[in-house]
């Protein structure tokens, strides 16, 4: 079964149980600026689960379905492993206010035992934390389908999900797990956590869900890593490593929805997923056109002039500062000088340089220092 049948499944399951089909939001979230983008799929939904917006009279439903692009950077060091991706594909059903949780979890069931064939490891829930009580329902929700299974109990920092930035709604999970990896995520929001981090009851319960296309993909087609799915198939084959794969596909996507380079917020996580991209690989443009062609990315192709652009535009750029930069270094020049007057950050520097790290730190802090005390003598004249 390929990529693009997966999600239609998907879609069309959810669907004959009642549920609207809506697009994926854009990975730059609305009126959240909370994050820099985009990382689960309740996040378009929002409002909905806290009674902001009415589900009923917008989608003409309380439950909704969709496969939403996710970009999560704090795994950025993780890339490069099985199954931690920067970009995914994140497959989600949602009621605000509609279904509960012996809906939720018996259609989960169903799906991966029936409809994709999948064989479940065991599954977990939330075995009961401070404030927030064992959830003794699901557990026998599970058992009531299934009398053989195992139900683990795990605390807050496994099985309890959310929220999304500094507030919002969030609640406690149950997890499927097959051959050894979590797949599906299935929240029940019945908190608001706020600012302070205190839990509120919701007037109004919610489910939100959220698989990963990626690692299900890999599961259903049996590799050894997302990387040799129909996802990566033709990226993997002009990347040459997991990490330029992963880095140029995030950043055609992130382009897509309109980032442009920079040196703040999203558009210094596209800059350093490029650079970092064409220090392994200075054919970056290759792998650029794989994912564009690649048909499980087909809504891409109208967007390839402006992604090619952008891309080259920032490489041109950055090749040009690193090669000055280096020759310096050939020079004779401290690599430091790569920081302070070309403005790389230490980990490209530690890709093209040999430096002693611990001595570099405490250059670079110094060196902050002077810069602020600088800034501050310049201010009082
Ligand atoms: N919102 C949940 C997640 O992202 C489903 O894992």
């Amino acid at each position: 079964m390929n990529s693009a049948e997966i999600r239609q499944r998907f879609l069309k399951f959810f669907e004959e149980r009642g549920h609207v089909v809506i697009p994926s939001a854009s990975l730059v979230p609305e009126g959240d600026s909370s994050v820099l983008f985009t990382t689960a799929g309740m996040q378009q939904f929002k409002p909905y689960y806290i009674g902001k917006a009415n589900a009923q009279k917008d989608f003409g439903s309380l439950n909704t379905v969709s496969i939403q692009k996710c970009v999560r950077t704090s795994d950025i060091e993780e890339v490069g492993d099985e199954s931690h991706l920067t970009f995914f594909e994140m497959l989600g059903n949602f009621s605000f206010g509609g279904y509960w949780k012996k809906e939720a979890i018996e259609w989960a069931y169903e799906f991966i035992t029936k409809d994709l064939g999948l064989q479940i490891d065991f599954v977990s829930v939330f075995g009961g934390e401070a404030e927030v009580p064992e959830d003794k329902e699901s557990r026998e929700i599970w058992k009531s389908i299934d009398p053989n299974i195992t139900v683990k109990k795990f605390g807050r920092a496994d099985n309890f999900w959310g929220p999304t930035g500094e507030e919002g709604p969030c609640g406690p999970t149950t997890e499927i797990y097959v051959n050894g990896i979590e797949i599906w995520n299935i929240v029940f929001n019945e908190f608001y956590q706020s600012r302070d981090k205190t839990l509120k009851l919701l007037e109004v319960k919610g489910v939100d869900t959220g698989m990963g296309l990626e690692r299900l993909v890999k599961v259903i087609q049996k590799t050894p890593t997302v990387f040799e799915t129909d996802l990566f198939e033709s990226i993997m084959k002009a990347a040459g490593s997991r990490i330029v794969a992963d880095h140029v596909r995030t950043s055609c996507f992130i382009i897509t929805d309109g980032v442009v380079p920079s040196n703040t917020d999203r558009g210094y996580i596209l800059r350093r997923l490029l650079r970092r991209a064409y220090i392994k690989n200075k054919n970056v443009n290759l792998v650029v056109d794989a994912v564009i062609i690649n048909p499980s990315y087909n809504g891409l192709y109208i967007f390839a002039p402006n992604i090619k652009e952008v891309v080259t535009q920032e490489l041109e750029k950055f090749e040009k500062a690193l090669n000055a930069g280096l020759k310096q270094v050939e020079k004779g020049a401290d690599p430091f000088v790569l920081f302070t007057s070309y403005g790389l950050p230490l980990e490209i520097i530690e890709e093209v340089t040999t430096i002693d790290k611990e001595k570099f730190m405490k250059q670079i802090k110094e060196h902050k220092q002077l810069s602020t005390e600088r800034g501050s003598q310049k201010f009082k004249k």
